[in-house]
């Protein structure tokens, strides 16, 4: 345990709730957190063993780089949690060719949602009948490429897609395997969930109204159309059941309806993605076997009631395969004292590489990742370089006292939803994504360059 004499700086400001007294040793690095290959070696970080001195060296700042075992092993638990059941791994959450190597390779499917992730996987070579296309407005151009490509699953989404896909399926002489999304008044976010009665959004068909039967009628008369089951997905960073549970009921009762109006037994249920992660030491998701069995034994028992056969259960996780694998190193450049109130450490990405904190009030861990120090704890906020307040990486952090320009800070858990929703905001070029392994680092997303940026703007 490390002693901090001076006590820590700005600790007056600390906001209620958010930030809990500074850590006994601010070098720590708590395994929910970090990627398995995560370690200090004389205080300096090392990832997938290498000194991130040397990656920021090699490959710049800022950069994510993704440990590709840990992304592996997530995917493999899943794979073996879900056995029996289908695991897509969702590509928003981040895909580049190798990622959709490593998914193919661990045997799981993958769930796209457009024609530019649909090219990704293609271009990677992933078996097409183990895909899957979703979203609420998929063009024409988009849906004729997935037939043609052979996609293993359509996820309808609206009427009219039910229509175009039918008359597309008819010209290409194809069947089109499909699910109907249904939107089952269940919205979940972490630990609550909310019943929306009248079922508010853009996705799937409402179960409320009667639309998701009408689909299925729909669907059913089409010829070129198969129907295979009934997808439906609740939302993000869910750390329990409950959600689920609401879900899977209603599903299975809808499959009930349809046997009894249709005469047919649907035969598969997507539960779709949502999986939480943990993005600081206090976020307590639960362990992939746990809920696998939860989730498998709750639509068993919604199945038992119905007297109904089990259908084949899939899920769609696509943070908590890729988010824990990741790590962004950046650059310190400028750190200013606001007026005693807290320390602002400005790093050379931010909101272009991280919306999710200005997006989502997003919390995050960050250590000095190039050094050792017994500097006592500074209330931190962890900032970007663009020409925005609110461009803030790491909203509160304890970091050490002597955090100074040319240090490198490491924040976790940025594997998801970050290289994939950054953005040229101030025409910035957006960072690499580097492919850890124990014997190399490899660039799989290379870095962006003004040169990139300039090839558009056609004067
Ligand atoms: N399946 C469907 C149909 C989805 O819409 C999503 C996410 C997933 C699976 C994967 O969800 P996951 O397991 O990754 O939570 N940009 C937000 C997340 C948006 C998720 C949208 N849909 C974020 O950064 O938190």
């Amino acid at each position: 345990m490390r002693a901090h004499p001076a006590g820590p700086r700005h600790a007056e400001v600390l906001p209620v709730g958010r930030l809990g007294a500074p850590p006994s040793d601010l070098s720590a690095l708590d395994p929910k957190v970090w990627p398995a290959g995560a370690e200090r070696r004389e205080g300096v970080l090392y990832l997938a063993g290498h000194d991130v001195r040397d990656l920021a060296a090699e490959h710049g700042t800022p950069a994510i780089h993704l440990d590709e075992a840990d992304f592996r092993a997530r995917a493999r638990g899943y794979a073996a949690a879900f056995a029996g059941s289908d695991v897509f791994y969702a590509g928003k959450a981040f895909l580049s060719k190798a990622v959709a190597r490593w998914v193919a390779e661990e045997g799981l499917g993958l769930d796209v949602c457009t024609g530019g992730e649909l090219a990704v996987a293609l271009a990677a070579g992933f078996p097409p009948d183990r895909l899957a296309l979703h979203g609420n407005n998929k063009s024409t151009a988009e849906l004729r490429r997935a037939l043609e490509a052979g996609v293993g699953r359509v996820v309808l989404d609206s009427f009219a897609e039910i229509a175009r896909l039918a008359a597309l399926a008819e010209e290409l002489d194809v069947r089109a395997s499909v699910l109907i999304r249904v939107t089952v008044g269940v919205e979940a976010h972490t630990h609550e969930f909310i019943a929306t009665a009248h079922e508010d959004q853009k996705f799937g068909f409402s179960l409320a109204s009667g639309a998701a039967a009408e689909a299925v009628r729909r669907v059913l008369k089409h010829r070129n159309l198969d129907l295979a089951g009934l997808h439906s997905h609740i939302g993000s960073q869910i750390f329990d059941t409950a959600g689920f549970e609401v879900s899977a009921h209603r599903l299975v009762g809808l499959l009930g309806e349809i046997r009894d109006e249709h005469g047919v037994e649907l035969g598969e249920l997507d539960l779709g993605g949502g999986l939480g992660i943990a993005y600081t030491p206090e976020d307590d998701p639960a362990d992939v076997a746990v809920m696998a069995g939860e989730l498998r034994q709750i639509v068993e028992r919604e199945c038992a009631m119905s007297k109904l056969a089990v259908p084949r259960l899939a899920v769609e996780p696509g943070r908590a395969i890729a988010g824990p694998a990741g790590v962004t190193l950046y650059e310190v450049g400028t750190v200013k004292d606001a007026d005693g109130l807290r320390t602002y450490v400005s790093v050379d990405g931010g909101m272009s590489d991280n919306i999710r904190t200005a997006l989502y009030d997003a919390a995050y861990t960050c250590v000095l990742a190039s050094r050792e120090s017994d500097a006592e704890p500074m209330l931190s906020r962890v900032v970007g370089r663009h020409c925005e307040s609110g461009d803030v990486v790491v909203k509160d952090v304890w970091l050490p006292a002597d955090v100074a320009p040319g240090d490198l800070l490491a924040v976790a858990a940025t594997g998801a939803y970050c290289r994939s929703m950054a953005s040229n905001y101030n025409h910035t070029p957006r960072p690499p994504v580097v492919g850890l392994t124990a014997g190399a680092s490899r660039v799989l997303v290379r870095r962006e360059t003004e040169d990139d940026l300039m090839r558009l703007d056609l004067g």
